[in-house]
């Protein structure tokens, strides 16, 4: 294989870059060129392909965000337009791909390999950590870490100030974002999709604190389950004159440098990547990490994976939080 195409789609996350980074420099040692898609799967569509090199990735190691920007592309659903996609970057000479992003880029990038004997790799860029065939996703723990400064410095007014902080999270369908933080900010109370939540115990948790001399609450609460502002309705009216407040942290916990560990995974997720493309006949695989050791399985077996769930660390957490 002598040149391959990188891009980010769906959400970016903190560690696209360095993974981006990654994929450059190794493929630069393969004597492999690469070329840089923009916006996601839109560029294959429109044609924003250009080659990058080990200077273009200079600088960039420390950078949240996507120097080659991200998209969400609804045409690629599409076989007419992945038959486009497909034309573009053969007009380019590309002969395997790397996507890094979440499970929806994923399958598209699945259907686009199958259709068109392109091999790809997918490093697994969001910040939600809802793939099950990796332990962790590239951005997680970056994420998770912002989470953790703000549930800091809201905790320092809260407690000041003898209220409740509902402090809503991102993650779509998938409450890790809120159990690490929750387990690592001290959380009073985590809510979360995995488990359903009963407002009356909500409401006892708070008031017993209250008793045992607690001087605020944090309610991480994951935005899978309701949105803050709804909770504290459902809350409001049941706490005799408790305050509440609430905070959506939103797209901050998107942006911003990534942690150690999101960096040292992605640069290892982009050299393996590097190395099965190499191989040149190797399919669709996606790249992910168990019992940190790097791992690669074929797409349709890692998608095929059900979602976990950590109820070990849950457990663990309601009984921190006494
Ligand atoms: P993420 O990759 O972070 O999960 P999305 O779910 O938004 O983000 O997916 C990103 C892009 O991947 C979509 O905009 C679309 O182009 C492509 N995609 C998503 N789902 C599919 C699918 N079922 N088949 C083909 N392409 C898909
Ligand atoms: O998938 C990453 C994520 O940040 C989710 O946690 C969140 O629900 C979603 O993307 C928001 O997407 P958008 O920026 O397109 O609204």
């Amino acid at each position: 294989m002598r040149k391959i195409g990188v891009l980010t789609s769906g959400g970016d996350a903190p560690g696209m870059n360095a993974a981006i980074r990654a994929v450059v420099r190794c493929a630069s040692c393969e004597d492999i060129d690469v070329y840089g898609i923009e916006c996601g799967y839109s560029g294959m569509l429109d044609g924003s392909i250009f080659r990058i090199d080990n200077r273009f990735v200079s600088d960039t190691i420390q950078k949240g965000g996507t120097i080659l920007r991200t998209a969400r592309c609804p045409e690629f659903l599409q076989k007419e337009f992945r038959q486009k996609a497909f034309e573009n970057i053969s007009a380019y000479g590309i002969e395997g791909l790397v996507v890094i992003g979440g499970d929806g880029s994923f399958k598209g990038m699945r259907d686009f390999s199958r259709e068109f004997n392109v091999p790809c790799m997918g490093i697994p860029g969001t910040i939600d950590n809802d793939l099950a065939y990796t332990d962790f996703t590239l951005g997680f723990d970056t994420a998770v870490n912002t989470v953790l400064g703000a549930v800091n410095n809201i905790r320092d007014t809260m407690t000041s100030h003898n209220r409740v902080c509902i402090i809503e999270v991102m993650g779509r369908k998938c409450g890790d974002i809120a159990v690490y933080a929750g387990v690592a900010g001290g959380a009073e109370v985590i809510l979360i999709p995995e488990i359903p939540y009963n407002i009356e115990d909500v409401i006892k948790t708070i008031k017993y604190d209250r008793i045992k001399g607690k001087q605020s609450v944090i309610i991480i609460l994951a935005e899978g389950v309701c949105s803050c502002g709804d909770l504290k309705e459902e809350l409001m009216n049941k706490l005799d004159g408790i305050q509440v407040r609430t905070v959506k942290l939103g797209y901050i916990q998107r942006g911003g440098t990534p942690s150690m560990a999101d960096r040292v995974f992605a640069s290892r997720c982009g050299a393996r990547a590097v190395e099965l493309l190499k191989k040149g006949d190797s399919g669709c695989r996606v790249i992910g990490t168990k019992d940190n050791k790097i791992i690669d399985m074929d797409v349709d077996e890692a998608l095929a994976i059900p979602s976990t769930f950590d109820k070990e660390l849950y457990r663990i957490a309601t009984m921190l939080a006494k």
